[in-house]
């Protein structure tokens, strides 16, 4: 088997975006560009990764950190896109078919990356090229008139009849290594730009007598590049829409598919879903059968099961919620939060690290945090649990079919045994007996005699 060499080009400025952050960490879909090139090439059998890398190195580099196999390679000076891969060759064997990608391309699919490093061979290499209606700024493919590609000229470079040809150069290749280092060894700055351009090995190899494979790929939108935020939401936008018809493919009804974003990994469990617009998901988020999302719900990192519905407004992340729930409209389950089946949070309840049990109702105006709540409890309005003394979290535990009345305050750590009533309005310090009645609550005076205060005249 051949051993592929990616070298995913990353020095460039990125200028256009006007930005402290590095081009190649804006995020597309939640994650930055270079990742989604990265997550592609890493797909690819027997393949290494190279990322040259220039501006913002450290930054890009700790962003990073925690990926496997990843080769880094400082580019001190950028000086052209063939002298940014002629500083990965030193680490590539003679064997290897090097696969040069951009780190600014994030939608480029590994599919077409598989046929084109297939068509390299010991004298052939393989160019991915594209027919644009607007070839401007892209460098051009020139062909003979047998069709043979003879080499590439870059719009800088090109005369008025070049400029006409519509077949552009995306960037992408895949060459042996071998013949590459060659090439690249003889390049020349000799154009418009003073550059070490990559698109002259074309020609180096055409007088070597080598083959140039071109392909197409599948859609235009695997290769087109961000060089400023225009084009970064443009992309954004066909992402997010293919995203949403793959939904739609497997059994998600959106009410609307570009008012749905998707900022990491869906999974379903069932079909029959439907999402109201202006929902974002992100991180990893399983969707069980028949759930039901409502308008602008945000959803992270959340397991929600079988018909569950999750009413307008909600914000969910890092959240277990089992079947047949109800949360919102205007919930929020923080981290930790795990809802057994049935469970029901209504509106201004917010949960965090709180494992609730079956059918048990925390319906109106709450914080629930760090709590054990038992099945069948209701937790009545306006329920607080007083978690934190400014220093540490403390534990309330609520027993089964407990009742607490509302403007309730447990100050943990606390127990309320099963059973149990809270009266309304209790300041609940003490741990509380099964099936007894608890409140503390000052005795309630009239004063007949008195009378309000007049203002005088
Ligand atoms: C390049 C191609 C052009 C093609 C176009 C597609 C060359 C000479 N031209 O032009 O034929 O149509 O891409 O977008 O290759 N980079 C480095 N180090 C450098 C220079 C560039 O890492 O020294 C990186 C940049 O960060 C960028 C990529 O290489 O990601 C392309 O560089 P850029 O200068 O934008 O090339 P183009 O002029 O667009
Ligand atoms: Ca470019």
């Amino acid at each position: 088997m051949v051993t592929l060499s990616t070298v995913i080009l990353a020095a460039g400025q990125g200028t256009r975006m006007r930005s402290h952050l590095p081009k190649v960490l804006h995020p597309l879909a939640g994650r930055p560009l270079l990742a989604h090139v990265l997550q592609t090439s890493q797909s690819l059998a027997n393949n290494t990764n190279y990322v040259v890398y220039g501006h913002g190195g450290e930054q890009v580099q700790q962003a990073f950190a925690n990926w496997k196999e990843l080769t880094w390679i400082e580019q001190t000076e950028q000086l052209g896109t063939g002298h940014a891969v002629a500083q990965a060759l030193p680490q590539i064997e003679d064997d290897a078919t090097v696969l040069v990608l951009y780190g600014d391309v994030p939608l480029i699919q590994s599919k077409t990356l598989q046929f084109l490093t297939q068509a390299v061979t010991a004298n052939s290499l393989a160019i991915l090229t594209v027919d644009l209606e607007q070839p401007t700024g892209y460098g051009r493919i020139v062909r003979d008139h047998r069709g043979q590609v003879v080499r590439i000229v870059e719009e800088k470079d090109a005369d008025a009849i070049t400029r006409k040809i519509t077949e552009v150069n995306t960037g992408i290749l895949a060459a042996p290594a071998r013949a590459l280092r060659k090439w690249l060894a003889a390049l020349q700055p000799n154009n418009a730009q003073s550059e070490y351009y990559l698109t002259d090995i074309i020609a180096l190899a055409v007088a070597d007598g080598f083959h140039i494979h071109t392909q197409q790929p599948h859609s235009e939108q695997e290769v087109l590049g961000v060089n400023d935020r225009i084009q970064l939401a443009s992309l954004e936008r066909y992402y997010q829409l293919q995203q949403a018809h793959d939904l739609m493919r497997h059994g998600v009804s959106l009410a609307d598919p570009s008012r749905l974003d998707i900022r990491g990994e869906v999974t379903l469990t069932g079909q029959d879903i439907f999402i109201d617009v202006n929902v974002i998901l992100s991180g990893q988020v399983s969707l069980g059968e028949g759930v039901s999302i409502g308008a602008n719900c945000v959803i992270q990192d959340a397991i929600i099961g079988d018909h569950v519905e999750i009413l307008p407004n909600s914000v969910v992340e890092d959240a277990v919620v089992a079947q047949g729930c109800h949360i919102g409209p205007f919930a929020r389950l923080r981290p930790g939060t795990m809802l057994a089946e049935g469970v029901r949070v209504g509106n201004f309840v917010e949960l965090k690290k709180a494992d609730v049990g079956q059918d048990s109702k925390i319906n109106h105006l709450s914080y629930i945090g760090d709590c054990d709540i038992g099945r069948a409890v209701n937790v009545g309005a306006g329920t607080i649990t007083c978690n934190y003394d400014g220093v540490n979290k403390f534990k309330t535990t609520i027993g089964d079919g407990a009742f607490i009345g509302s403007d309730t305050q447990l100050v943990a750590p606390v127990t309320v045994g099963a059973g149990a009533t809270i009266g309304a309005g209790s300041t609940i310090t003490k741990d509380t007996p099964e099936n007894q009645l608890s409140l503390s609550r000052s005795k309630q005076v009239s004063f007949p005699q008195w009378q309000r205060p007049q203002k005088k005249a």
